[in-house]
C-alpha cells in the first residue's frame, strides 16, 4: 500500500516538474571560485565568479545559452534575491554588519536543452563574516529628508561609547568614484552627533549607503552602516495656515496652501483633525487622508481643526508625516479645548512669569523693609524703602 502510494506520488511529481521543461538529463557543474571585492562603497560589494571547464565545453556547441542564476541574502531587505545574468560580475547592496551570503548557480537554455532551461544542481557559495569585534558605541543611524530639499542625519551614543572618541560619517551614491566624509558635523554638547548635508547633492531614487565610525585610542568601536533613498525619508514642511469659511449652503470649507518646495502637490497626502473631537473625548480625523487641498464639513457649524501631510505611496514607498499646522477655529473666537497642560501658549508662560516676578520682589521689598524697621533707624524716609544697590 505505502510502496503504491509513493510510487503515485513520483509519477505526479514527474510529470508536474515536467510541464514546462522537456529534457531534464542533462548535469551542468555550478561556476567554480566565487569572489566577494568590497571596493569601498560602504556596502555595494562586487561578486566575480568563473565558468566550469564544463561550461567553455558547452558554450561551443550550437544553440546552446549559458547564463548564470545569483543568489543573494539581502541584507537589508531581510530576504533573498535572485537574478539571471550571462555576465561574470555583479555588484550588490550588503549591511557590512551582517553575514554577507552568495550563491552561484549555472544554467543551460537553448535548443540543446530542447527550448527548455537547465539549472545546475548545486551551487557556489562564498560566505562573508562581519568583523564581530568591537564596541558597540554607535546607536540610530537615521535620516530625514526636509521637504525633499535637506538631508539631516543623526546617531545617538550607547553608553558603552569611550568619552573621548570621535565619530566620522561616510557616504557613497553610484555619482561618486569613492566614498566621502559628512560636508557639515552637527555638534551638541561637544561631540558629532549627526550630518547636515544641505548644499550636497544626493540623488533620489538611487541608494545612498551610510556608515558612521569612530575612532578611539582605547578600543574598537564597531562601524554602523545603513542604505537608504532619500525620497523615502521625507518630512514635508507643515502647512503655514488653513482658511475656513462658512459657504451659502450652511456647510464649512477649508482650504490650505502646500508648502513651497520641491514637493509635487500631487503627491501630498493630508490628514485633518478635528481637535474638539467627538463625544468619547478622542481628538478625530475628520478625512482619511487625501491628495486634495479642500474639504467641505457637512452638518457641522464650528470646528478647531489642523491639518498634516505626508507623500503619499505613489511618489515614495514610505514618508514621514509634517508637523500639524497651526490650528485655526470657526468662529474664530471658539475656544480650543485641547488637552491642558499639554502645550502651554507662550501667552500663558508670560503671565505666569510675569506673576512670579512680581511676587518675588514685593516678598524682597517687604523683607529688606523689616529688617531696616528693626535696626536703628537712620536718616531714610522710611516710605520710600531704598533700592537693593544702595549701600
Ligand atoms: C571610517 O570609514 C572610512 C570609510 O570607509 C574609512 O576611510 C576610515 O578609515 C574609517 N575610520 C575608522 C576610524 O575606522
Amino acid at each position: 500500500m505505502a510502496g503504491m502510494y509513493s510510487f503515485l506520488q513520483m509519477l505526479l511529481l514527474t510529470s508536474l516538474g515536467c510541464i514546462h521543461c522537456k529534457v531534464v538529463s542533462r548535469s551542468i557543474d555550478p561556476p567554480e571560485e566565487v569572489v566577494i571585492t568590497d571596493p569601498g562603497r560602504l556596502g555595494n560589494l562586487e561578486i566575480t565568479w568563473s565558468p566550469s571547464q564544463q561550461f567553455a565545453r558547452i558554450s561551443q556547441e550550437e544553440q546552446c545559452s549559458l547564463l548564470y542564476e545569483l543568489h543573494y541574502y539581502a541584507t537589508y531587505s531581510d530576504r533573498w534575491t535572485r537574478i539571471r545574468t550571462s555576465q561574470t560580475s555583479f555588484s550588490a547592496q550588503f549591511d557590512l554588519a551582517q553575514e554577507v551570503k552568495v550563491r552561484v548557480y549555472t544554467l543551460i537554455t537553448g535548443a540543446c536543452v530542447d527550448g527548455g532551461t537547465v539549472k545546475s544542481q548545486d551551487y557556489t557559495e562564498v560566505v562573508q563574516n562581519p568583523d564581530v569585534t568591537g564596541t558597540h558605541g554607535i546607536q540610530e543611524l537615521a535620516c530625514v529628508n526636509y521637504n525633499m530639499e535637506h538631508m539631516i542625519c543623526n546617531w545617538t551614543r550607547s553608553p558603552k561609547m569611550p568619552r573621548r572618541a570621535q565619530e566620522t560619517l561616510f557616504y557613497w551614491h553610484k555619482e561618486l568614484a569613492h566614498a566621502e566624509e559628512c560636508p557639515q558635523y552637527i555638534i551638541s554638547n561637544g561631540i558629532r552627533s549627526g550630518c547636515n548635508f544641505s548644499g550636497t547633492y544626493i540623488p533620489t531614487f538611487s541608494d545612498v549607503n551610510l556608515c558612521v565610525n569612530a575612532s578611539s585610542s582605547e578600543e574598537h568601536i564597531k562601524p554602523v552602516y545603513t542604505s537608504l533613498q532619500t525620497q523615502n525619508h521625507v518630512k514635508p514642511k507643515a502647512t503655514p495656515k488653513i482658511n475656513v469659511v462658512m459657504g451659502p449652503d450652511r456647510q464649512l470649507r477649508l482650504s490650505w496652501d502646500c508648502p513651497s518646495g520641491r514637493i509635487p502637490e500631487h503627491c501630498l497626502e493630508w490628514q485633518v483633525e478635528d481637535m474638539r473631537g467627538g463625544h468619547d473625548g478622542k481628538q478625530a480625523l475628520i478625512t482619511p487622508t487625501e491628495t486634495a487641498v479642500n474639504l467641505t464639513l457637512p452638518e457641522k457649524e464650528t470646528c478647531c481643526l489642523k491639518v498634516r501631510s505626508r507623500l503619499s505611496k505613489y511618489c515614495a514607498s514610505r514618508s514621514l508625516w509634517s508637523d500639524w499646522s497651526p490650528p485655526v477655529c470657526y468662529p474664530e473666537d471658539n475656544p480650543l479645548t485641547s488637552s491642558p497642560g499639554r502645550d502651554l501658549s507662550p501667552t500663558f508662560v508670560f503671565i505666569t512669569i510675569t506673576i512670579i516676578a512680581a511676587l518675588v520682589l514685593g516678598l524682597c521689598g517687604w523683607a529688606r523693609l523689616s529688617l531696616r524697621r528693626s535696626r536703628p533707624v537712620k536718616k531714610t524716609d522710611p516710605s520710600f524703602p531704598t533700592p537693593f544697590y544702595q549701600k
